[in-house]
């Protein structure tokens, strides 16, 4: 039986703690477990989240081992190296298929039922990875795609006209890396049209604008890695809002990494789409309208990690 409040949390590093801090902000789980290949090292997380306690509210965070984990609604995996300066997420497929390779079936003997969440970079190739090597069903294992890379769109966009970045409707899709595209047909503002919204707020020059944008979102990693190292806290957030999707059973629309099954003429792939999100995980990838060179930059995104996904030995 899976307890629909227990989470597991499998690499304590910067990303995997900082999502055991933001999961713990929004009180959607009883007991976390802590797993990391550095037993001090997640205890010593474990001790210094569960002092925040009697500030939020009550729940149970201990370190344990993968027979933990089998009643857990939701497993976080985050373990792996991340991108030093100047290396792409791509770049880390090598080391990080190596550890998913022994982290997911330790799992997947444990018969697993529950939702596996892969955060590890690159996380759209780890992800697909991950439900070949688990055998899971796909709407069981997703990434976190670019539910990060979305928010950054929003929140770029949101200072540029001045308006609540959660009143800004706009979604980056994709790769969770460089060929990832900004779903710019589709952008409003509380339902006006961005165009007509920017001149509301007296800017005209919109492809001048729009590429500035999406680079600065597409690029925001490389510019956080090169002032301070790694991006912890905002892949945290987004973690905890697909979190709460989940256990909320929210049938939240996220741009999570799901497996493709058709859907834009596309399948072999997981890949960053729209989808609704629920206790069982992926209710629906959702088809969006997209124009013509969204289209084929969805494509070429597409093309991109086939050809990573290619070279794996799955
Ligand atoms: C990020 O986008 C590195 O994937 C991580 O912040």
């Amino acid at each position: 039986m899976l307890n629909p409040r227990k989470v597991a949390v499998i690499g304590c590093g910067f990303v995997g703690s900082s999502i055991a801090f933001s999961l713990i902000q929004r009180g959607l789980f009883s007991e976390m477990v802590l797993i990391d290949a550095n037993q001090d090292k997640a205890e010593g997380e474990a001790m210094d989240l569960s002092h925040g306690l009697p500030y939020t509210a009550t729940m149970d965070i201990h370190v344990g081992n993968y027979d933990d984990i089998a009643d857990c609604a939701l497993v976080i995996v985050t373990a792996g190296a991340n991108q030093k300066p100047g290396e792409t997420r791509i770049d880390l497929i090598d080391k990080n298929v190596a550890i998913l390779k022994h982290i997911v079936p330790e799992i997947a003997k444990r018969n697993y039922e529950g939702i596996l969440m892969i955060v590890s970079n690159p996380v759209d190739v780890l992800t697909y990875a991950a439900y070949k090597i688990s055998g899971f069903p796909a709407h069981r294992v997703i990434g976190s795609g670019t539910v990060l890379d979305t928010a950054r769109l929003k929140n770029l966009l949101g200072e540029h006209l001045d308006v609540d970045s959660r009143n800004v409707h706009a979604v980056i899709i994709g790769e969770h890396g460089d060929s990832e595209l900004a779903v710019w047909s589709g952008a409003n503002v509380s339902g006006i049209p961005l165009h007509h919204f920017c001149e509301l707020r007296g800017h005209f020059d919109h492809e001048g604008s729009m590429q500035r944008l999406y680079e600065g979102v597409r690029d925001s990693a490389y510019e956080i890695i090169a002032r301070k190292g790694a991006t912890y806290y905002g892949i945290a957030m987004a973690v905890g809002r697909i979190a709460e999707g989940i256990v909320r059973d929210e049938h939240a629309v996220l741009p999570i990494s799901v497996v493709l099954d058709g859907e834009y003429g596309l399948d072999g792939l997981c890949l960053s789409i729209p989808s609704i999100v629920g206790k069982d995980g992926v209710h629906k990838v959702l088809e969006i309208p997209l124009d013509e060179s969204e289209y084929a930059a969805l494509h070429a995104s597409a093309d991109r990690l086939r050809e990573v996904i290619a070279h794996l030995d799955l």
